[in-house]
């Protein structure tokens, strides 16, 4: 598949990330039975999850949406830089972080310092997809999709410079030499 300029190759299908998705919302909600979760969704990258995810949940919750960018073409600048703030009823709820990619963790730090200053009762995150290798800060990621090695993944939200998005497939390309 050729995105942009660059050669990718397929790494899960469309149907192995929807029984990805089902089985996270499945979980999720058997931990959340006696509680009202307030989902907080990632934009950009997590919408096409998010969506998929919110959609396994068979009654109503509270969605928000929050954005912090930190990519540069194919690579975390390491700069995380608010876009869309987070709303202020998180106060005293259980929120619950949907999240595409946890790669460096620099985007999910600094946005969990951010989080706890408007005081929500519980946090929890739920990344799709991880890459443990490039992880490094310090976090407790309470619920990972799939674990993936450290290349630079596209589809399913994810893009390569803006591009493949709406891909119902996830794709990796190899690391440049
Ligand atoms: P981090 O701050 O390094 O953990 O990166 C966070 C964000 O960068 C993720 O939420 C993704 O949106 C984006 N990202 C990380 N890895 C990839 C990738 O392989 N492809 C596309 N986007 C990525
Ligand atoms: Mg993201």
């Amino acid at each position: 598949m050729l995105i942009k300029d660059r050669d990718f190759q397929e790494i899960l299908s469309a149907e192995e990330l929807q029984n990805t998705v089902k089985r996270l919302a499945d979980s999720v909600m058997n931990d959340y039975q006696e509680k009202n979760p307030y989902f907080l969704v990632m934009m950009n990258g997590a919408f096409v999850f998010a969506s998929d995810f919110l959609r396994n949940i068979g009654h109503p919750v509270k969605v928000g949406f929050v954005k912090y960018t930190s990519y540069v073409g194919m690579h975390s600048s390491g700069k995380v830089t608010p876009v869309l703030p987070i709303p202020q009823d998180v106060e005293g709820r259980d929120v619950v972080l949907l999240e595409d990619m946890t790669d460096t963790g620099c985007t999910m730090h600094f946005f969990l310092e951010e989080l706890k200053k408007f005081h929500p009762k519980s946090i929890a995150i739920v990344s799709l997809f991880c890459k443990p290798e490039s992880l490094q800060y310090d976090l407790k990621i309470d619920y990972i999709g799939v674990k993936l090695p450290n290349q630079f993944v596209a589809g399913y939200g994810l893009d390569y410079d803006g591009e493949g998005r709406n891909l119902p497939t996830l794709y990796y390309t190899k690391n440049d030499e």
